[in-house]
C-alpha cells in the first residue's frame, strides 16, 4: 500500500513539475504562440495611418472609368517629347505583340486573333478622342477582342502610349 502511494507521489511531483515547466517554457518563450496571433485579438495595437492618397476619393480607376470619355484627359500635356519616348517604349512593352512593329495589326500574337488588330493609323483611330482611346485600351472595345489592360499599365503610361500613337499620323 505504501509503495502504490509513494508511486503515486512520485507519478504527481513528475507532472506537477512537467506542467510548471511547460508553463514556464511558454510564458518566457520569444516566439508566440497559436492562440495568441493577432488575429484572434484584433485592434489591441493602434491602427497603422495608411499612408496619404491610397484611397483615392478624387481621381483613380473607377473615375477614370465613369467619365465621359470625350473629355476625359489626362493631368500632364501629351506633347512633350519625353512623353512620347516613353510612350513609344510602353508600346514596344504593351502593344507590339499584337499591333505589330508597323502599327497595322501584324504582330506574331495578333494573327491569332478575330478580328485582327485594327490599324492603329487608321483614320478612326487617329481622329478619334484621346479619351475615348484611353478608355478602349483600359476597358477593352464592347463585343471586340482588345484587352483590357487597366490593371497590366500604369494609368499615367496608358496616357504617354496615347501620345506616342496620336504622333504617328494617318497612314497615306
Ligand atoms: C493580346 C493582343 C492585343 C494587345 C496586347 C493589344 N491589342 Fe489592341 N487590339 C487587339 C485586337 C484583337 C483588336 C481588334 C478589336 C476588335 O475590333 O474587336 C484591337 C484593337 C485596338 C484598337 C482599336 C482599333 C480600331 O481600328 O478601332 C486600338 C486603338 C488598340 N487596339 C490599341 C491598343 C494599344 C494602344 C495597345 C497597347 C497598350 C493594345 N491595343 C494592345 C489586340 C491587342
Amino acid at each position: 500500500m505504501v509503495r502504490i502511494l509513494c508511486a503515486v507521489a512520485i507519478v504527481t511531483i513528475i507532472g506537477l513539475a512537467a506542467f510548471g515547466a511547460i508553463t514556464l517554457y511558454d510564458e518566457t518563450m520569444q516566439v508566440g504562440r497559436m492562440w495568441e496571433t493577432p488575429a484572434i485579438r484584433p485592434h489591441e495595437e493602434p491602427l497603422p495611418v495608411m499612408a496619404g492618397g491610397s484611397v483615392p476619393y478624387s481621381d483613380g480607376e473607377i473615375f477614370l472609368r465613369t467619365a465621359d470619355p470625350d473629355t476625359l484627359k489626362p493631368a500632364f500635356g501629351l506633347d512633350d517629347a519625353q512623353t512620347i519616348a516613353q510612350g513609344k517604349l510602353n508600346y514596344r512593352y504593351f502593344c507590339i505583340h499584337c499591333h505589330g512593329p508597323n502599327y497595322d495589326g501584324y504582330g506574331t500574337v495578333g494573327q491569332s486573333f478575330a478580328p485582327k488588330p485594327g490599324d492603329l493609323r487608321s483614320a478612326r483611330v487617329q481622329t478619334l478622342p484621346i479619351g475615348r482611346l484611353f478608355h478602349e485600351i483600359s476597358y477593352g472595345i464592347p463585343n471586340g477582342r482588345q484587352p483590357a489592360l487597366a490593371t497590366t499599365i500604369a494609368i499615367d503610361d496608358r496616357w504617354r502610349i496615347i501620345a506616342y500613337i496620336k504622333t504617328l499620323g494617318v497612314r497615306p
